[in-house]
Parts: C-alpha cells; structure tokens; sequence
C-alpha cells in the first residue's frame, strides 16, 4: 500500500475513499430509498410532461393573430388550465405524498443501533438485551464500534442518532434519506436494506474542517450473520498483551481509545478493540492496513485536516511500527 505523506494525499485518499461501495440513490437497495426514488421519477417525469405541453401552448400562442378566438376559449383555458389541472395535480401529489409518510417511518421490527456524529467520526454502539447504558445522550448502551455499521437483511433495523457537538447529517443514499444528528435531541431512522451488500455513507451537513472525511460504511448481511458478528465485537480484545499495548499505554493513547479486555479505557476516540474487522480506518477515508494505520497515528490531520487526534510523528519509528502492527492484528 502506497504512504500518504506527500502534497499526493489529497487526491489519493479521493480516489480511495471513492472505490468501494455505491453512494447513489439511483442504485436503492433500501426500502426507503426505492420509495423516495419513485418519487423523485414520477416528479421529474410529470413535471417535463407539463413544461412540454406549457411550451406547446406559449409556442401555439405566438402563431395566433388577435381575433383568431373567441374570449370564451380564452377564459376556458385559463379555468381549466390555470385553475383546475393544478390543482387536481398538486392535490394528487399531496395526498400520495401524505399516504406515503407512514410508510417512510415504520416501526423497527430488527435491532437498535445508537449512532452518535461526532467530529470528525461515528460513534456506534449495538442495542444488547440486559446491557442498559448511555452513549453519549443516546440511550442505549450494548456493543462499542465505530465508523462501520453491519444491519440485517430485510429487518428494519432502527438507527438512533444524535451527537454530543455540532449537527452532523447521517446518509446512506442507497438505504434511506438523510436523518440530522443533533445535539440534545435523538433522532430516528429506520434502514431497511432489501440487498446483501456494503454500502457508503456520508455526513450530509456541513460540520467542520474534515465534514468532507466524515463516511462510514454500512454493512448489509443475512440475519445469523448479523448476529454473529454483533457477538465477535462484545468480545474483549484478540490479542491482550504486546509490546503494542505498552507502546500504545505509555504514548497516552489509552487517555482517549478503549480496547476492551485491556488497561486502556478513554472514550474521547473511536473503541478500537476490533479495528482490523473494520474495512476503513479515519471514517471511511483509506483501507485498514497497518502501512495507513502507521501513517494516520504519526500524521493523523494528514488524513483529516481539523482532526482533534493530536499526531504522534514526534515518536520513534519503530515505535509507531509496532503500535500499528498491533492495532492491525485486533480483528
Ligand atoms: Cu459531520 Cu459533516
């Protein structure tokens, strides 16, 4: 994997953050997004229907001479024209839209899954039964992980959202439309994915320096697998104890990350305790690979100009070496 020190990081960590995953709410692959899609056809379509059959008439108009008809077919097409067809049409539109409503916000019949937008990241905790807690205002405690969200397939799976800082926007163009996270508030959106896939997701609200480096992933799979995978993250670390570890407790990381089954405990940062399962690092900026986890500790604004990961280029290499290769081995 290629080292993103140079002035080439920008377009390159473009380029990457690019090539995995629709983002598109062309490609719906979400109940939602297939229903506001729709929407969007049968707007987009009627309304050039109606803009060609305006442009008709004004054309039509402009080869008449004064006289050629009577006022009475004027007045005809004004009332009908100008005053009944709108309003059979926006009465139309209104009343599909309005029966259309409940079916955007149905109940969960799948897991809860807290997510809290945070500068410049996501902060995700799976709903677990007998595990009560509090993630940030969101109430709802369970399994910590971040940047990457796993749904069961055909479950509507509710996301509760809100954030301890700005108002950041939670989108994932293929599964459903945007919900804002908003501090003191917790918001509600339901993703009801109807295709196995990963998906891109995006900050859709201006929040900072990094707005634009602030993707998750969301990943759809079959309930059981789901289900597994909810269990491997409660698990504690895979590998407890290293020269990492050490390196990773005396350079003051453990002031913000967790990893559980270990001493450090911080809850400022993203839990790493099952980074190397995660496919992205930095919130969907670049592939997990040590090479990029070396890179972002060393120069974390790098990746993410505003980031409030202060860099730790300062230490040795070989140090920062051996906290990657750590950090690479936790799946
Ligand atoms: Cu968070 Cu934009």
């Amino acid at each position: 994997m290629k080292k993103f020190r140079t002035s080439r990081t920008f377009p390159a960590i473009f380029a990457l953050s690019a090539c995995e995953g629709p983002q598109s709410a062309f490609d719906a692959a979400g109940a939602e997004a297939a229903r506001v899609l729709t929407l969007f056809w049968v707007m987009l379509i009627g309304a050039v229907a109606i803009w060609a059959v305006v442009v008709a008439i004004g054309y039509y108009a402009t080869k008449t001479r004064p006289g050629q008809h009577s006022e009475k077919a004027g007045l005809r097409l004004i009332i009908w024209g100008g005053c009944v067809f709108p309003t059979v049409v926006l009465a139309m539109l209104l009343f599909w839209g309005l029966r259309m409503m409940p079916d955007l916000r149905p109940p969960g019949d799948g897991p809860t899954i807290a997510v809290s937008g945070e500068r410049f990241w996501w902060r995700v905790a799976y709903g677990v039964e007998g595990e009560p807690g509090v993630v940030r205002n969101l109430p709802i405690g369970g399994v910590p992980s971040a940047n990457e969200i796993w749904i069961p397939l055909g479950k509507r799976t509710e996301i509760l959202l809100g954030s301890p800082d700005v108002i950041h926007s939670f989108w994932v163009p293929p599964l459903a439309g945007k919900m804002d996270a908003i501090p003191g508030r917790v918001n509600r959106l339901i993703l009801e994915p109807t295709e196995v896939g990963v998906f891109n997701g995006a900050c859709a609200e201006f929040c900072g320096t990094a707005h634009a480096q602030m993707g998750f992933r969301v990943v759809v799979v079959p309930e059981t697998e789901f289900t597994e995978y909810v269990r491997a993250q409660a698990q504690p670390a895979a590998v407890p104890e290293s020269e990492g570890l050490d390196l990773f407790i005396r350079n003051g990381c453990a002031a913000c990350h967790a990893i559980r089954g270990t001493p450090p405990d911080g809850v400022v940062g993203p839990d790493l305790t099952h980074l190397a399962s995660r496919r992205t690092i930095g919130a969907g900026i670049v592939p997990t690979t040590v090479e990029n986890i070396a890179d972002f500790v060393a120069s974390p604004d790098h990746f993410k100009p505003g980031i409030e990961m202060p860099a730790f280029g300062m230490l040795p290499k070989d140090e920062i070496a051996q906290i990657a290769a750590w950090l690479g081995s936790l799946e």
